[in-house]
């Protein structure tokens, strides 16, 4: 009966780590502990949120009082999904990225010592290791060299858990993984935007040449590695995800064209992002070897049904642009 402790369960992510696992273990019980920022949707988890074996308590990752009583003694995990997460709104301020990702993360290595949780897992990212050139990959040892506002505050989040692990022999592993995409990504990151921007004939906004590589996995894919690294990682290590599956942004954009049956004129260039990290590659061979885990879903067939998701959700899409999935808590909840 393993019991988790899952923060920012009503996030992209997070939400489709908890759907699987879930399905997938008839005997886990999950607390999933989220604040409800811009990026919370409880709609996310609608179809779970009657499952008996699992709870829901809205909460900040800041908040220590309501941390240590959301918390339960001795839990077999405490996953750590909850962040500000999208780069764009770093630079704009930096303030709640510092604020969630640093400090929260703090509040939650404390936590986890007071209640004896059995293992941490730190849900980190490869941006934490800077930019690639045009060859290399990011390996575990490449050292951290963040450059926005956001790989910062993760970067500054990963070495608290590690000295947690050096200093107090805490039972931790972090999790660094490559570009997500598919279902319930908020559309604001570069998919999850085009796509629905596409779908209503609207134009997609490419930063500077459109060169720039990222390595995209399908989000049920690092899910299963954040699981893997739980029950099978080894304490105090790093294991890096991705989908072995670099593309450029722009060839991404014209695939999006193409398969939504869309003009070029569509696409907009538009002033680059600042700092804009132009590479990011993963070497995933560490997890593969000593996790038994591997991407198994492949670019073209992810994408199409990430589509097909977003064709077929248009409530959510609706719900979420207009904002008015942030008053769903109330009707589920009272007043928030
Ligand atoms: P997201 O922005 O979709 O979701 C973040 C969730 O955290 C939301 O539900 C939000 O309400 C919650 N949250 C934010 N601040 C909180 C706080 N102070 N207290 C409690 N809850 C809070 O993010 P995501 O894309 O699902 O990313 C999840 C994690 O995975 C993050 O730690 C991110 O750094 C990491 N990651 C993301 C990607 C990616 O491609 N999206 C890749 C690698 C790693
Ligand atoms: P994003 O989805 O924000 O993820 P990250 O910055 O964490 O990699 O962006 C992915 C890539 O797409 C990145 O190189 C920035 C670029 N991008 C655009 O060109 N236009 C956009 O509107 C967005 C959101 C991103």
């Amino acid at each position: 009966m393993p019991r988790l402790f899952v923060t920012g369960g009503c996030g992209f992510i997070g939400s489709n780590f908890i759907r699987q696992l879930l399905n997938s273990d008839p005997n886990v019980h999950i607390t999933n502990f989220d604040a409800l920022t811009y990026a919370g949707n409880l709609a996310n988890l609608a179809d779970v949120a009657n499952n008996p074996r699992y709870s829901f308590v809205k909460g900040d990752i800041t908040n220590r009082a309501d941390v240590m009583t959301a918390l339960e003694e001795n839990a077999d995990g405490l996953i750590h999904f909850a962040a500000e997460s999208h780069v764009d709104r770093s630079i704009l301020d930096s303030g709640p990225f510092v604020r969630t990702n640093v400090i929260g993360t703090q509040v939650l290595l404390d936590a986890a010592r007071a209640k004896k949780v059995k293992r941490y897992v730190q849900v980190s990212t490869d941006e934490v290791y800077g930019s690639l050139g045009a060859t290399g990959l990011f390996t575990e040892s490449t050292p951290l060299s963040p450059n926005s506002p956001y790989s910062a505050s993760k970067a500054a989040a990963d070495m608290l858990v590690m000295s947690y692990v050096h200093t107090f022999g805490m039972d931790a592993v972090i999790t660094r993984c490559s570009n997500n995409y598919g279902p319930y990504h908020f559309p604001e990151k570069l998919i999850p935007l085009f796509i629905t921007n596409l779908m209503n004939d609207r134009q997609v906004p490419v930063y500077g040449d459109g060169m720039q590589i990222r390595d995209w996995i399908y989000v049920t894919d690092h899910a299963r590695g954040v699981e893997a690294a739980w029950r099978n990682g080894k304490h105090g290590e790093v294991y890096n995800f991705g989908g072995r599956c670099e593309m450029l942004n722009i060839r991404l954009t014209e695939l999006l064209l193409e398969l939504l049956g869309k003009p070029k004129s569509l696409i907009k260039y538009v002033q680059d992002r600042p700092g804009h990290d132009r590479r990011y590659a993963i070497d995933c061979s560490k997890a593969e070897r000593e996790l038994g885990w591997q991407p198994l879903v492949k670019f073209e067939v992810g994408l199409k049904d990430t589509i097909a998701w977003y064709q077929a959700n248009q409530a959510w899409v609706n719900q979420v642009r207009s904002g008015e999935y942030l008053k769903y808590y109330e009707t589920q909840y009272g007043t928030r």
